[in-house]
């Protein structure tokens, strides 16, 4: 019987977190990228090599977008997208040896589809099928609805909060706490497990997006940009992931940007 999508998918993201963990036990080169904290290691370029080839060979006709450069050149969302982030949450990976993962994202026609975050180190995978649900490991995620800002914890990069990006103080101030991770893959995944009720990001590439915008859609928590504009995976963005009375309260706060 021919391997469905999700079952080839689930088995390579397998393997690569399997290889993942056993670089700890050696050194693996790491090099700058436009910042002394913008890290790319030999492992990132590896992994998005090793998904990039096993998508080439069973699905020829789609289109990749990857984060190290081993995907297409996309310029329309026309047909079946894939996005790839091989390690989100390098700086972790060198520095923490913990909380990062591996999201792939697939789009039609600019709609999300299917998203896949694969939590290394807790050995978790988070699935989620638009029109169906989302799961961990196979088991279904409840739908959580949390209501409100006022009554929640939310979570997002500590330096967009120190540069009050999109007045985000004011969205810290209202909410009952503000916690952060440092891969956009957790805190979205923060998110779905209805520990967080919203994830605010002043500016995330489609890679770091694009399986967290699917899986929150699957479980109706909504996803946008600043504005409450859709998505584009052509292009980065603010990217606003909250459950929906959230959402709408968290943008009238965003909004009032000077
Ligand atoms: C980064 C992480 C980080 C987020 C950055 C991303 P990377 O991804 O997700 O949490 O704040 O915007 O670039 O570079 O580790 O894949
Ligand atoms: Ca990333
Ligand atoms: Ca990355």
């Amino acid at each position: 019987m021919q391997k469905t999508r999700q079952a080839m998918i689930t088995e390579w993201l397998t393997y690569v977190a399997d290889k993942l963990r056993e670089s700890f036990n050696r050194d693996i080169k790491v090099a700058e990228k436009s910042a002394a904290n913008d890290l790319v290691t030999e492992m990132d370029q590896w992994a998005e090599r090793y998904l990039v080839s096993q998508i080439r060979e069973h699905f020829p006709n789609d289109f990749i977008i990857g984060e190290e450069g081993c995907g297409d050149n996309v310029t329309s969302t026309d047909g079946t997208i894939w996005v790839i982030d091989p390690i989100d949450g390098t700086l972790n990976f060198v520095k923490a040896q913990n909380h990062f993962a591996i999201m792939i994202g697939i789009f039609q026609d600019g709609e999300p589809q299917e998203g896949y975050i694969y939590d290394v180190m807790h050995d978790e995978l988070y699935i989620g099928i638009v029109g169906v649900g989302a799961y961990v490991n196979g088991t279904q995620i409840d739908q959580y609805s949390l209501e409100s800002l006022e009554e929640s914890l939310i979570i997002g990069n500590v330096m967009n909060f120190i540069d009050n990006r999109y007045n985000m103080q004011e969205l810290a101030r209202t909410a009952m706490g503000v916690r952060s991770i440092g891969s956009a893959a957790l805190q979205t995944i923060s998110v779905i497990k209805g520990e967080v009720s919203l994830y605010f990001s002043a500016g995330l590439e489609p890679w770091d997006f694009a399986a967290g915008y699917a899986i929150a859609e699957s479980l109706g928590i909504k996803t946008t940009d600043h504005l409450g504009e859709k998505l584009s995976i052509l292009k980065k963005s603010p990217v606003l992931i909250a459950y929906p009375n959230v959402h709408k309260q968290a943008l009238e706060i965003i909004k009032q940007t000077n």
